[in-house]
């Protein structure tokens, strides 16, 4: 895992942006998974005003509510077409995001995992963490091998996500998520988490066990996961220094 702790958000997203920006440049067809919340707002908005070229690129969303339409203002697909893609030159049929609405909900996860094969697989996966340490919707004792499915979210996270919703009792408790071993296939998972609310999850998923209590320390197995933090996101690291002096020696060309 390669940790990279910038002073505040602002640059930590600039570091995220800039990456995304190359490999979009590098290969104008690549697969980008995608997430929501509050972490990528402004790495969508740096990404939007780099007038990057959108037009072969595939989109996968990690998650999506169940039981709310897209067109509700807090389902994930209102939130990427507001902060991206009605922005950018994407188009419509190469973006993806699971369907809330599906009649028949393992049938339309199944036929998620398809899509991701046939477009060749994710080349970078972009994750946020959620305070209990999930990674997309995979809560505490998912199992790391999971796929795309539904499940039902933690108390923790339905007091956390209440503020997109106005209060606690609004937020779905079901979702769809991709698992943890579909966001373990992608070539490259990129994780932003910032603030100290992050603090204790970031710890236990980079220097803690390997352990479903904590799904995103699944991402220890993965040969290429880049974690970027602000410096209050990083603050329960025990080995924030070490971190900070590998990234300060590294040449440029090795950096992301
Ligand atoms: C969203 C997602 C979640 C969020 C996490 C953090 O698509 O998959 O794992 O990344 O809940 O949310 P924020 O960024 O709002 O703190």
């Amino acid at each position: 895992m390669e940790i990279i702790i910038q002073p505040t958000p602002a640059e930590a997203t600039t570091i995220a942006a800039r990456f995304l920006a190359g490999i979009i440049a590098a290969k104008p067809e690549a697969v980008l998974g995608l997430a929501t919340g509050s972490t990528p707002e402004a790495l969508y908005r740096e990404l939007v005003s780099l007038k990057l070229d959108w037009s072969k690129i595939t989109t996968f969303n990690l998650d999506e509510y169940v039981g709310i339409s897209p067109q509700h203002p807090q389902s994930y697909h209102s939130f990427m077409w507001e902060n991206l893609f009605r922005h950018v030159n994407v188009h419509i049929k190469n973006v993806n995001i699971p369907d809330g609405l599906a009649n028949n909900i393992p049938a339309s996860c199944e036929s998620y995992e398809r899509k991701i094969g046939s477009a060749g697989g994710i080349d970078v996966q972009l994750l946020g963490i959620g305070t209990s340490g999930h990674i997309g919707f995979n809560e505490p004792t998912s199992s790391l091998a999971s796929r795309t499915r539904i499940k039902t979210l933690t108390p923790q996270t339905l007091q956390d996500n209440a503020r997109f919703f106005g209060s606690e009792s609004a937020v779905p408790h079901h979702v769809i998520t991709m698992g943890i071993g579909t966001i373990l296939e992608s070539r490259h998972c990129l994780l932003l988490a910032f603030g100290k609310k992050k603090a204790r999850a970031i710890a236990e998923a980079v220097e803690g066990p390997i352990t479903a209590m904590n799904p995103a320390s699944a991402l220890q197995m993965h040969p290429k996961v880049t974690v970027v933090l602000d410096a209050e996101a990083a603050s329960e690291l025990k080995m924030q220094e070490y971190y900070r002096w590998v990234y300060e020696q590294k040449p440029d060309w090795q950096k992301i």
